[in-house]
């Protein structure tokens, strides 16, 4: 916490990093800190429950088509951010074949089980589901040559550190293939601090604009939207969902 105050650093309401001065200084800083790791634990802990629960439930979560443009080849080493049930790690892992890898993150405890149970029912040996939270990928520098997710990345607090990873993370030249929803205007903060709505898949969505400069921020080349839906109502929001892609 006192590190973190050293850094001058607030999370705002748009889950980026903003230096503390000129906005806020000394004790106040200590505080904004703390309040945002608490809301941050309480959005893990909603996100856990919600999709503990929906692992028994619902076999598809997804909000686009971000497999089908991943154009995953053998020898390939891939991530499925968000892997819920193991669905899309075991389709890659099945065109990536022996050679290649695949990781599947989640955080959810019901979803890691459900995962891990599919993989080993369909004997998969060339993938694995880490739990680990998007923002800090327990992955090598370099070393991933193509990133897929559906409808995860809206979840998490800080969207900025996620794109910072995915970049972290790829080799030079790799790729993401992304699907996730974006809010038509911003989200009121009555909402955004919600743990429930965020883990109800679109309190904790940004803009389309704010979404593509955090693509632009992290560095990545090419970004191209694959599909994008017109926009509808979810929870008290208007959102769309569409498919991104960039490379490294
Ligand atoms: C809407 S579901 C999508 C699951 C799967 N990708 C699909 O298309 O069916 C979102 C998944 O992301 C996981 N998730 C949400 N926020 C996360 C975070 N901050 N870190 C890691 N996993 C997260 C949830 O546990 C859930 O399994």
């Amino acid at each position: 916490m006192i590190s973190m105050c050293k850094m001058h650093l607030i999370l705002t309401g748009n889950g980026t990093f903003l230096p503390c001065e000129p906005y806020v200084k000394g004790y106040f800083c200590i505080f904004a800190y703390w309040f945002n790791y608490k809301t941050a634990m309480q959005v893990n802990s909603a996100i856990n429950q919600r999709y503990t629960f929906l692992s028994e439930t619902t076999c598809c979560l997804s909000c686009g088509g971000a497999i089908n443009y991943a154009k995953t080849q053998p020898g390939e080493r891939c991530v499925d951010l968000g892997s819920g049930r193991g669905n899309d790690v075991i389709k890659m892992a099945d065109e990536v074949g022996e050679h290649g890898f695949v990781y599947g993150i989640d955080i959810s405890e019901g979803m890691i089980q459900k995962a891990k149970a599919n993989l080993a029912k369909f004997e998969v040996e060339n993938a694995m589901i880490l739990k680990a939270e998007l923002e800090s990928l327990p992955l090598e520098t370099d070393t991933i040559d193509c990133v897929i997710s559906n409808c995860t990345i809206n979840h998490a607090i800080n969207k900025q550190a996620v794109w910072n990873e995915v970049y972290r993370i790829l080799k030079a030249g790799g790729r993401f293939v992304v699907s996730d929803i974006y809010a038509t205007s911003t989200i009121p903060d009555e909402y955004r601090n919600d743990p429930e709505a965020v883990a109800e898949c679109w309190a904790g969505a940004v803009t389309r604009a704010e979404y593509l400069t955090m693509l632009e921020a992290a560095g990545f080349q090419n970004i191209l939207i694959f599909e994008e839906s017109k926009p509808y109502p979810k929870g008290k929001a208007e959102v769309a969902s569409f498919t991104v892609y960039g490379e490294k």
